[in-house]
């Protein structure tokens, strides 16, 4: 078995967790880090969710920088991976279509271009909106033929980082098909804790989510009874994410790593709130008054909701027969959501009472 692969965004959330689950499976994860000398910190953090980091090495690199940012060295080092997991990213809501372009679009096109000068395979991380064709079609994305979308017209629509995840997965797409190289791409739902200690880094939605109604500050349901947040836990979506990087069945295919159990989103709240002791909010506010609100200068500071949030709450229910059957060809099982959703709820509320 070839173990040697290439992780960009290890220190991120769901890469930390990547390089627990490839660490337990005798892969030797090279990470791209910008700082490497927080790679000791990283072997840290590995070790205590249960990783096995001394399989872990690390170059200094970053996404935004011609060459990826590599010297002759880490060029060296990087050659000899086999596979290539992109999940770096520059995520934060309000981003200008060129700060997100250059780590989320130019950053994965030269990780693309590296895999295919080195014959490695890419395992690419997406995002579930890309499964929404209804979502894609409404804000302007031809995904039938991307080249024709008019992208600085959707980056207005959606905001700088799922404009640029967007047009990243379509530019990604081009080029590895072009020249007939292995990708395989998985798009996950926004991400709750791990299944069991509910282990989540600050700052991701889900954790905002809890933040807001622990701090009471959500006072309304965005939506209505069928709108939901699909979720999916962290230790699950990287078995996917692994399982999916050496199935040769995979080269080609993408899959979509979202619990179709995820409760709708007044479920989800209930379910928070419970955990952190709060009243929950039972009203709702329909999406396009909330929308209309958050278009008024002033008014996202004031309701503390950043209007791009919004997209990633929805009504549309997905086609998951392709993933089932992945899950059954791999003999995995769905865990159970709430589990996930309750260990979460329960690890924030730690986190928060800890930084109070
Ligand atoms: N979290 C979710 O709910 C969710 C849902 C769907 C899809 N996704 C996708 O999953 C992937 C991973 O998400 P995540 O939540 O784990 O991200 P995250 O926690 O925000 O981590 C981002 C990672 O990217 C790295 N990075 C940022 N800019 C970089 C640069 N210029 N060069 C090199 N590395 C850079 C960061 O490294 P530093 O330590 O240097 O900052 C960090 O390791 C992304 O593609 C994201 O779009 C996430």
């Amino acid at each position: 078995m070839d173990t040697s692969c290439l992780v960009t965004g290890g220190s991120g959330f769901i890469g930390q967790h990547l390089l627990v689950n490839l660490s337990r499976h005798g892969y030797s994860p090279v990470v791209l880090m910008r700082r490497i000398s927080e790679f000791p910190l990283l072997c840290q953090r590995v070790t205590e969710l249960g990783g096995n980091a001394r399989m872990l090495s690390a170059v200094q690199g970053d996404l935004s920088q011609p060459g990826l940012g590599l010297d002759a060295a880490a060029r060296r080092q990087v050659a000899g991976c086999a596979t290539l997991f992109h999940l770096g990213v520059q995520f934060a809501w309000g981003l200008s279509p060129a700060q997100a372009r250059k780590v989320n679009v130019d950053g994965a096109q030269r990780i693309a271009q590296l895999a295919l000068h080195n014959d490695a395979r890419l395992l690419m991380v997406g995002g579930y909106m890309l499964c929404n064709a209804q979502h894609l079609a409404r804000v302007g994305v031809k995904a039938r033929q991307p080249e024709l979308t008019d992208w600085p017209a959707v980056y207005r629509r959606v905001g700088g980082y799922e404009g640029s995840k967007l047009e990243a997965h379509y530019r990604v797409h081009a080029e590895m098909s072009v020249r007939s190289g292995a990708l395989t791409v998985v798009h996950p739902a926004t991400l709750c804790g791990h299944t069991q200690t509910g282990h989540m880094l600050p700052g991701q939605p889900f954790a905002e989510l809890a933040r807001q109604l622990s701090e009471r500050r959500l006072r309304a349901i965005p939506g209505s009874s069928q709108h939901w947040l699909p979720l999916i836990s962290v230790d699950f979506l990287v078995e996917l994410i692994r399982l999916a990087a050496f199935d040769p069945q995979m080269i080609g295919q993408s899959l979509l790593a979202l619990d179709a159990r995820t409760p709708n989103l007044h479920g989800l709240v209930q379910a928070l709130a419970q955990v952190l002791q709060v009243r929950p909010p039972q009203r709702h506010v329909p999406m396009a008054v909330l929308k209309a609100l958050l278009a008024l200068p002033g008014l996202p500071n004031l309701l503390e909701v950043e209007p791009e949030s919004l997209d990633f709450i929805q009504r549309e229910r997905f086609d998951l027969s392709q993933t089932n059957a992945f899950l059954q060809r791999h003999k995995r099982d769905w865990p159970a959501i709430e589990q996930a959703i309750g260990a979460s709820a329960r690890y924030l509320k730690a986190t928060f009472y800890a930084a109070s």
